[in-house]
């Protein structure tokens, strides 16, 4: 049975949208819709933060609260949740939240034109549970620009406030939100508002999203948006037909095994953050820098792949670590290896109205050592110019086995196989030896040029990369050859 009506809880009342143009945004529904004119809109495309807003949904049966961009966020995707945006938050009588009030005591406003965002970021650290130091806070507010105050006052605001203990009517009534929020989700039913020709659908079933699916092979399938959304409010794109996987309790699914993570195709990054920050540091480091905390609590890793592009930065780490994916067309899965996928630039092994589902990723082996780095022109928040990962055996002193992969260097996410065999053999102790395998990445690869860097430039940073990830395995300190995740790594 379907349900032709989005509903969540705004303010502790249902709002029910029905008859709704499918790409609308929640940004445009608070705005448009509610005049809720709090949330501002800045660059509508995820970057600025401006019209950060919170989403309240059940996590493990408790009320958890996460940043997102409203500009991007489709209405229809918010179904069954609590949307919390600034308006909400000053007490009847106007007494500030202890976050706004926070932001105030310590001058952290100037033209204010950013202030939504950043008080709606903090509302989420606040309720995060955790004492926030500045590392934490830095990360936390990654996604929100200012361009008046600058950010220590900001960052002394939220380290003044974010004490782990949330003390706000949200606090005080979470037990009946929650109780709210279950009652949404009872008796889970397809969500289909629209007719034929234009509709926004978003069935709880895995077998559900399949048919459907394969009924509309035309229809744009959406996970979390943070592409999608910019087709929408960047390309103009008309977009009749929007099939969302986010209802599927079974794709958000991880599952890790002794020897593999079984990652669902539409669990948010923040959702699958810790079983692959798991399997390697440098996979947690990459994830805190991919986007901002609003991109990874609705971007997934699905969608990172099915997008196809080039400069993803979860495929190049996945094809490293051997990963296949699993794709379903009706009642029929396949799977294939994650590097088979991508066939050119802009060309996927994916049929009309075929869905991706689940990606495996087996853990690197006891003799395997893997890294991976992000070279991107701000370190927060920006797209790879370059990103390398490797897998490299080693066995006596020497490389037994090298798997090697890229993004940013060809049209797809690739594997360097002439690297690959150039470097099986080399031995630890002899770096001298080390550069045949950089000079071999010359037949793998004939880099572009664009605005994030030129070819010479990759070329040049891929070498360096295959080097460092040899000497760090090879046991030299790390302070020699980076200067993040040094603890992660030592840790690890
Ligand atoms: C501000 C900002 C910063 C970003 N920073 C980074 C970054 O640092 N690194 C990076 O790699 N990316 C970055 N991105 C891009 C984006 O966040 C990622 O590509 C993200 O993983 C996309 O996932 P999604 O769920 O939002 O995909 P969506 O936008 O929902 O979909 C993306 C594509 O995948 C398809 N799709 C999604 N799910 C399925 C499925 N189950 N089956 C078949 N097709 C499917 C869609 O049809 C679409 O073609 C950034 C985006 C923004 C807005
Ligand atoms: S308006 Fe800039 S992130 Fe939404
Ligand atoms: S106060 Fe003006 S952009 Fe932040």
């Amino acid at each position: 049975m379907s349900r032709h009506i989005v509903r969540f809880l705004r303010r502790g009342r249902l709002v029910e949208r029905r008859g709704f143009a499918p790409t609308e945004t929640l940004l445009e529904h608070l705005r448009l819709r509610e005049r809720a004119l709090g949330t501002k809109e800045g660059c509508a495309e995820g970057d600025c933060g401006a019209c950060t807003v919170a989403i309240g949904r059940l996590q493990s049966g408790r009320l958890a609260y996460e940043p997102v961009n409203a500009c991007i966020q489709l209405l229809g995707a918010i179904d069954g949740t609590e949307v919390v945006t600034v308006d909400d938050l000053a007490e009847p009588g106007g007494r500030l939240h202890p976050v706004q009030r926070a932001l105030v005591d310590a001058h952290a406003s100037q033209c204010g034109f950013c202030t939504p965002g950043f008080v709606m970021s903090l509302f989420t650290l606040y309720h995060a549970g955790v004492r926030a130091d500045r590392a934490i806070v830095n990360d936390w507010l990654a996604g929100n620009l200012c361009r008046c105050t600058g950010y220590r006052p900001i960052a002394d605001a939220a380290l003044a406030c974010c004490s782990g203990e949330a003390d706000d009517a949200y606090a005080k009534r979470a037990a009946e939100t929650a109780r709210r929020l279950a009652a949404l989700a009872e008796g889970e039913d397809d969500l289909f508002t629209g007719n034929e020709d234009a509709f926004f659908a978003a069935p709880s079933t895995e077998d559900g999203l399949a048919a459907l699916a394969a009924r509309f092979p035309d229809a744009t399938i959406v996970a979390g948006a943070t592409d999608v959304g910019l087709w929408i409010t960047k390309q103009l794109r008309e977009l009749p037909r929007i099939v969302h996987t986010g209802r599927v309790a079974s794709l958000h699914e991880i599952r890790e095994e002794d020897d593999r993570v079984e990652i669902g195709a539409a669990a948010t990054y923040a959702e699958a953050e810790p079983a692959l920050r798991a399997l390697d540091p440098d996979i947690g480091e990459m994830l805190r820098r991919l986007g901002s905390k609003q991109v990874r609590a609705a971007g997934t890793v699905g969608g990172n792949i099915a997008n196809g592009s080039p400069i993803g930065d979860s495929p190049p780490v996945l094809i490293a670590l051997g990963a296949t994916i699993e794709l379903r067309l009706r009642d029929t899965r396949r799977t294939l290896p994650l590097e088979d996928f991508f066939l050119d630039y802009g060309r996927q092994d994916r049929a009309p109205g075929e869905i991706l589902t689940r990606i495996v990723v087996p853990r690197p082996g006891p003799a395997e050592h893997f890294r991976c780095y992000k070279v991107s022109k701000r370190y927060d928040q920006d797209i790879s110019a370059l990103l390398g990962a490797f897998r490299l055996r080693i066995e006596r002193g020497r490389v037994a086995e090298a798997c090697i992969a890229y993004g940013g260097m060809a049209a797809t996410p690739k594997r360097a196989r002439n690297a690959e065999r150039a470097a099986t053999g080399l031995r630890l102790d002899e770096p001298a030896a080390w550069p045949a395998a950089a000079d071999a990445l010359a037949d793998d690869f004939s880099p572009i040029d664009d605005h994030r860097a030129s070819a010479a430039y990759r070329m040049r940073v891929a070498r360096s990369l295959l080097a460092k990830a040899l000497a760090e395995i090879a046991g030299r300190p790390s302070a020699e050859t980076r200067v993040a995740g040094m603890r992660e790594r030592a840790a690890a």
